[in-house]
């Protein structure tokens, strides 16, 4: 059998790798194309995402395409992975396979630090897709085929920018399991304002544990609640006059629920009703929604603010609609002193 072999992080698999392997089966006419996540990458040094949580997101990016499989002869050794190691094993294992090699223009341009590059290319066929359209010329017999770009990296994707380019279960996971989704909030607002936020999602999740409600959904709505407080006015501008030109005559301080209730969906692909409203009434505490209730409440008793809150939180755990009512009296009695 002819077998394709993509080795990476895959932190998280993203369209750009489908696209590759999509590729090898129509140029190279492979049979399969194997996965092989890394244990951890020897030329990276970044923290992986746990190999459970990859290969998860493998398994769930995979699942619609037969000819894709997942190898985890990488995970198996638990070690630094070099590719020469690898390769000798599955050589080793599957003689009767005929190996193609994948990899990109970065992965070419840094061949000479691989690990005995002559000793790679007679294991393997070595294939470089080109997705730049500027290939350095080889000094080993690799070859090089060109390949549409697909302009996505894992890094992008796990600073919350691209999402579109993952598959939407594979992006469901990331939110269920909690993966990148703090940085995601945390590249678009000050220092602050994130730390705001994580302790209001928090609180989010106690409440809601308090009232048996979805304390994950809960902490989501808290973690993303201010996602649009660093947007100027201009910026927002556009938002508003899309999704509810009618509350312009708010002030502007107030618009940042209305625009972050619209980029979570379509920015963050979190397209929950209960989220989107949650946020939408966040600043004004206009909805009586459990989950919008709580959040208007953590957001005004988050304890950074430095008040005297705790007793305040007990209150609200143990009545939400009264711990509510008390905190938007308090908060109007605020807004008419600010004025
Ligand atoms: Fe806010
Ligand atoms: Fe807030």
């Amino acid at each position: 059998m002819k077998i394709a072999l993509l080795g990476g992080s895959f932190d998280p698999v993203h369209e750009g790798h489908i696209q590759m392997a999509k590729e090898a089966v129509a140029q190279l006419d492979v049979e399969e194309v194997w996965f092989l996540p890394t244990w951890k990458t020897p030329l990276k040094e970044r923290n992986l995402s746990s190999t459970n949580d990859r290969v998860q997101m493998l398994e769930l990016a995979l699942a619609s395409y037969p000819k894709f499989k997942i190898n985890l002869v990488e995970m198996e050794r638990m070690g630094s992975s070099y590719t020469i190691d690898t390769l000798s094993i599955l050589c080793q294992r599957y003689p009767e396979n005929q190996f193609y090699w994948l990899m990109g223009n970065d992965q070419l341009e840094q061949f000479d630090r691989w690990k005995e590059p002559e000793k790679l290319v007679k294991l393997a066929q070595f294939v470089c897709f080109d997705r730049l359209g500027k290939l350095a010329k080889p000094s080993y017999p690799i070859l090089c085929l060109h390949m549409p770009m697909m302009p996505v990296s894992s890094s992008e994707i796990r600073k919350g920018y691209k999402l579109n380019y993952l598959d939407p279960n594979v992006l469901n996971y990331i939110y269920q399991h909690r993966l990148y989704i703090e940085n995601f909030v945390r590249e678009r607002v000050n220092p602050h304002r994130f730390a705001h936020s994580l302790s209001v999602a928090s609180l989010c999740e106690e409440l809601a544990i308090s009232h048996h409600l979805d304390s994950h959904k809960a902490y989501l709505i808290g973690l993303f609640h201010d996602i649009a407080k660093s947007m100027s006015k201009e910026k927002m501008e556009p938002w508003m006059d899309a999704i509810c030109p009618e509350n312009k005559i708010y002030p502007v301080p107030v618009w940042h629920g209305f625009v972050g209730s619209e980029i979570v969906k379509r920015v963050f692909g979190l397209w929950d009703e209960t989220i989107c409203a949650a946020i939408y009434h966040h600043v004004l505490g206009t909805s009586t929604d459990p989950y919008a209730m709580i959040v208007f409440c953590a957001d005004k008793l988050d304890p950074l603010r430095g008040y005297p809150v705790q007793e305040q939180i007990e209150q609200t755990k143990k009545d939400l609609e009264k711990g509510f009512s008390l905190v938007k009296e308090e908060n109007k009695k605020y807004l008419e002193g600010k004025e």
